[in-house]
């Protein structure tokens, strides 16, 4: 595990001059030190503990029941994996319903190891973020399909697929960037819309089923690993043909970069 002074981790900075001069962001959700060390070493940029973990870690049906102390554990030791790449860790579902909930979360999660916290949602959450980033904690928005409002959503499904809900989406986006978040992530739209935002923002736009055009790409650990029963359309699985699950995040990493993935079939 790395020691003391050997990190060089990449900052918000580093990712927003990759955006300006056209660098395609590979991210990854991670859980443990070892995977950390491999994405690590493969040139992710970004690792995310994200609350998925209540999926793909616990074996529920949906992220809803996790709280800040499981995510805080995941980062603690993804923290001690990883000496390159840029440590992002999720707010879980009611840990951010107000101001001061919020701090005493994104705290918590920071403490762990986290670089930057990321939450869900705009509407009264651009208050929480403007809260959150003029006390010190830098934030990653979440838009499009969010997954802690599955209950509310009706299921796991494409988001923003009419022009009145897309641009709703735009604005939101837009409150996002203005209230001080540093990173979006942008879930199950259409590929036009992915395009759209990641041109108006100034931050990094990290897609996942958002299409090619944005300023980078996130998949679920266990998904590229052809882990699961059934994927959903956005993901592909990098194991196949690889010799290693590094060399698998390797595959990732170079399709991310050069634009190969997603492709027109992983994109709505
Ligand atoms: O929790 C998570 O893994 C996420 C990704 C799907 C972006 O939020």
């Amino acid at each position: 595990m790395n020691h003391p002074g050997t990190r060089k981790p990449l900052t918000v900075d580093h990712l927003i001059a990759m955006k300006r001069g056209g660098d395609k962001i590979a991210m990854l959700t991670c859980y443990d030190a070892s995977f950390a060390q491999a994405m690590d070493r493969a040139g992710v940029d970004i690792v995310l503990v994200g609350d998925s973990l209540g999926m793909v870690v616990q074996g529920r049906d949906t992220t809803v029941a996790v709280d800040v102390e499981d995510v805080a554990y995941h980062v603690r030791c993804v923290s001690r994996g990883v000496t390159r790449a840029f440590l992002l860790g999720d707010l879980p579902f009611g840990s951010y319903y107000d101001e001061t909930v919020a701090m005493e979360s994104a705290v918590s999660l920071m403490q762990a190891g986290a670089a930057m916290v990321k939450l869900e949602g705009a509407g009264p959450m651009v208050g929480v973020v403007d809260y959150l980033t003029h006390r010190g904690i830098p934030v990653c928005g979440h838009l499009g399909l969010t997954p802690q409002s599955v209950h509310q959503l009706g299921g796991f499904k494409v988001q923003a697929r009419d022009e009145a809900a897309a641009a709703q989406l735009r604005e939101q986006a837009q409150a996002l960037q203005d209230a001080g978040a540093q990173l979006l992530v942008l879930e199950c739209v259409p590929s036009a819309l992915g395009g759209q935002v990641a041109d108006a923002l100034r931050i990094p736009v990290i897609g996942i089923g958002a299409g090619a055009a944005c300023d980078g790409q996130v998949l679920v650990m266990h998904d590229m690993l052809g882990l699961g029963e059934r994927a959903p359309k956005f993901v592909a699985n990098f194991l196949n043909g690889a010799t290693s699950i590094e060399d698998a995040f390797l595959a990732y990493v170079r399709a991310v970069r050069e634009g190969q993935f997603p492709a027109a079939e992983h994109s709505y």
